[in-house]
């Protein structure tokens, strides 16, 4: 147990809930090194792993209605009645995946200037204002669905990948480290939609942040016995 992290101080102290985030995750250089050691492998197939978010999202009525809601069921650009996956408005938001996933992969660890990134990602999705548009937003539980989604398919990917480019072992290390960092991303989504609740120490581990931590200890666990049965490493 690590005394470093308390309650009063985490809910209070932006750059330490940060911290205690990471320690319990156990991310650290070692997955950086694992993320950045993905991207060539992972570039050439980003704009089909984009593709099909959008098609699972267009999928399901609830996450669709997010998109026609926002931006109308014409687009602009096109003059097109039917909002769909090649309508201008949804490339756009494609090529916001696309740089999410590269600064995931590439990003700024070392400054810190990834993590400011992905706390804004949280954010948009959860009411902020934003300089070109109404704020937006997308309830939790389907955030969380995509992420466990992606997680899926990044794993598939990864294995996919000849061991000629990316031996076992670094594949192993390849997947826990996406693991981590969807969960740090996670986090950030779920912190940004607990602003007006009552304050974490009032309402001690009852809610989402010790939930969510304890989940991905488990999932860790689980894909770590998994790799040891599918491998024998
Ligand atoms: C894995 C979970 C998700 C990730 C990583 C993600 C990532 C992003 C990123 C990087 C942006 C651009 C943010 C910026 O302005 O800098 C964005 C915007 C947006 N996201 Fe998500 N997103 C997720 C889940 C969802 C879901 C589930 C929906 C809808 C059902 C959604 C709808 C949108 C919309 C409509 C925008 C555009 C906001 C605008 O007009 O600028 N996102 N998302």
């Amino acid at each position: 147990m690590s005394s470093r992290f308390k309650e009063e101080e985490i809910s209070k102290n932006k750059q330490l809930r940060l911290e205690y985030v990471k320690d319990f995750v156990e991310f650290d250089d070692d997955d950086i090194q694992a993320l950045k050691s993905a991207g060539p492998v992972l570039g050439p197939v980003l704009p089909n792993l984009i593709d099909q978010v959008y098609f699972k999202l267009f999928s399901y009525d609830p996450t669709k209605q997010v998109f026609v809601q926002r931006y109308g069921s014409l687009d602009q650009a096109t003059g097109e009645k039917i909002l769909t996956l090649d309508s201008s408005a949804i490339k756009g938001r494609k090529d916001f995946l696309t740089r999410w996933v590269k600064m995931i992969i590439a990003g700024d660890y070392e400054s810190g200037q990834i993590w400011k990134y992905m706390e804004r990602v949280g954010v948009v999705h959860a009411g902020a204002s934003l300089k070109h548009g109404p704020p937006l937003f997308v309830c939790l539980r389907d955030c969380l669905l995509l992420f466990g989604w992606l997680e899926t398919i990044l794993v598939k990917t990864l294995l996919d990948v000849p061991d000629s480019m990316l031996s076992i072992e670094e594949k192993a290390r390849t997947i826990a480290a996406f693991n981590k960092v969807l969960w740090i991303q996670a986090e950030f989504f779920s912190h940004a939609q607990e602003k007006d609740q009552p304050p974490r120490s009032e309402i001690l581990m009852s809610k989402p942040v010790g939930f969510a931590l304890m989940v991905v200890a488990l999932s860790t666990i689980v894909t770590a016995i998994c790799w040891k049965l599918a491998t024998g490493i």
